[in-house]
């Protein structure tokens, strides 16, 4: 290994990775369900979306979708049933499963998911979202 390989090695490993503070985010988004990546790890990532009224029907064929509350609240609805998330709470829909969140209030909501994964699943539709920004 050369001395500039191993200063590099060295930066790297003592670099402080960056804090994301999540009110700093959700403040500069400005339109729902659109959501914005602010992370990325192992094929994954963070993403950050507001939600307001009714999203549509939709499943993921090959992914499974994790929604995390950050502020406010949100029923997701499945086909026989409804559950509602509060600040703190998440849940995980399972590939394959329906679903359609719904928000009576604006709703700012964490998702880990593929960086593959559509919005709208297999669903395309005006809020369909195929390239997201990043905050
Ligand atoms: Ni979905």
């Amino acid at each position: 290994m050369t001395s500039d390989s191993s200063r590099r090695n060295d930066a790297r490993s003592t670099q402080a990775p960056a804090v994301v503070t999540l009110a700093e985010k959700f403040a500069r988004i400005d339109e729902y369900w659109s959501p914005k990546i602010v992370g990325e790890l192992n094929g994954q990532m963070v993403k950050l979306v507001k939600f307001h009224g009714p999203f549509e029907w939709h499943h993921h064929e090959a992914e499974d979708e994790l929604f995390l509350v950050h502020r406010g609240s949100f029923r997701m609805e499945f086909r026989d049933r409804s559950v509602t998330l509060r600040a703190g709470d998440f849940l995980i829909v399972p590939r394959g499963v329906e679903h359609c969140p719904v928000a009576d209030e604006e709703v700012e909501v964490v998702l880990f998911e593929p960086a593959s994964t559509l919005n709208t699943g297999n669903v395309i539709s005006e809020r369909t979202r195929e390239a997201l920004d990043h905050l």
